[in-house]
């Protein structure tokens, strides 16, 4: 479990008491990467630097706020000198809201945590480069939601399409001076981010793609650890898909997995309202 390039190094994790963020933390720590845990909830996130091996620290700060990423960096910076590695990883679901019904609210805070939050880290992060004339590497979880539409989740889909956005412009900004960019794009992974009735339907939708199940939050991790690490030295601005094959697959074909869906169950009920002229919010 050696990659090469991690030991010794520091990481900032975001979204570090959630499902994918903890599994990050996890492995670097492995690793013997001194790991930052950062998270909008700070018991949690000290808990969980408390849980693994080595050096590592919780902290409470909110990732859509300058303040919040100027606390997180200071906080690094205080405990261990500096920051190496980032794995901007917080985000939120929003609602499945139908789209003509997503307020403004939401759609708003939807774009501040999962892709304001990203910019501020990353900009952070290059900031701290070029402080130190150092140089690290970046990850971003976007989503298979950053690569493909559903007739739902309209906030979350379009702001991992953002992050795609911002890992490309961000790749090649770094690409001169060494920093590499790259983002994680997950299909399903069962965590709490759709609340507990949320994992069994995500389970259920996993058994539609190619590998036939859900992915495990270490799968995501040990990707995000190949990404940070120097085994993948000449990889920047990629978007590495880690979701069974959900993302390649040809649903408009039989061998593709038509027929899997019911499309009755959600056009159905679309059709009605829009014939009922129902415009109610
Ligand atoms: N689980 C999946 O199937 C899946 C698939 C694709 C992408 N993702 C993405 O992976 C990332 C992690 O999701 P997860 O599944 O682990 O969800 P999760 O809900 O388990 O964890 C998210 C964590 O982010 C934290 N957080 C939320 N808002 C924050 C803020 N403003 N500042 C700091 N921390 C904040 C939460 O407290 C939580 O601990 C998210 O960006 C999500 O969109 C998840």
């Amino acid at each position: 479990m050696t990659l090469r390039g991690l030991a010794g190094k520091v990481a900032v994790v975001t979204g570090a008491a959630g499902g994918l963020g903890r599994a990050t933390v996890e492995r670097l720590a492995e690793e013997g990467v001194q790991v930052v845990a950062v998270d909008l909830d700070e018991g949690a996130a000290k808990a969980v630097a408390a849980a693994v091996p080595g050096d590592a620290v919780g902290v409470g700060a909110d990732v859509a706020t300058e303040d919040g990423v100027n606390a997180y960096m200071q906080a690094a910076v205080a405990a261990f000198g500096q920051v190496d590695l980032h794995h901007l990883n917080a985000g939120i679901a929003g609602s499945l809201t139908d789209l003509v019904d997503v307020s403004v609210e939401e759609w708003d805070k939807v774009m501040a945590v999962n892709l304001r939050g990203p910019f501020l880290g990353v900009r952070a992060a290059f900031r701290h480069y070029l402080e130190r004339g150092s140089v690290g590497s970046i990850v971003v979880t976007s989503s298979i939601a950053g690569l493909r539409g559903s007739n739902d989740l309209l906030a979350y889909t379009t702001s991992k399409h953002g992050t795609v956005g911002l890992v490309h412009g961000a790749a090649v900004y770094g690409g001169p001076i060494g920093v590499r960019v790259n983002a994680v794009a997950p299909g399903i992974v069962p965590t709490p981010i759709f609340g507990e009735a949320g994992m069994a339907d995500m389970r259920r939708r996993a058994a539609t793609s190619p590998l036939r199940r859900a992915g495990r939050p270490d799968e995501v991790a040990a990707t995000v650890a190949f990404l940070l690490s120097d085994e993948a030295t000449y990889v920047t601005g990629e978007i590495l898909s880690v979701d069974g094959g959900a993302s390649v697959q040809n649903t408009n074909r039989r061998g593709g997995g038509a027929g899997l869906w019911d499309v009755s169950v959600t056009d159905d009920a679309l059709l009605e309202r829009h014939r009922a002229g129902d415009a109610s919010r």
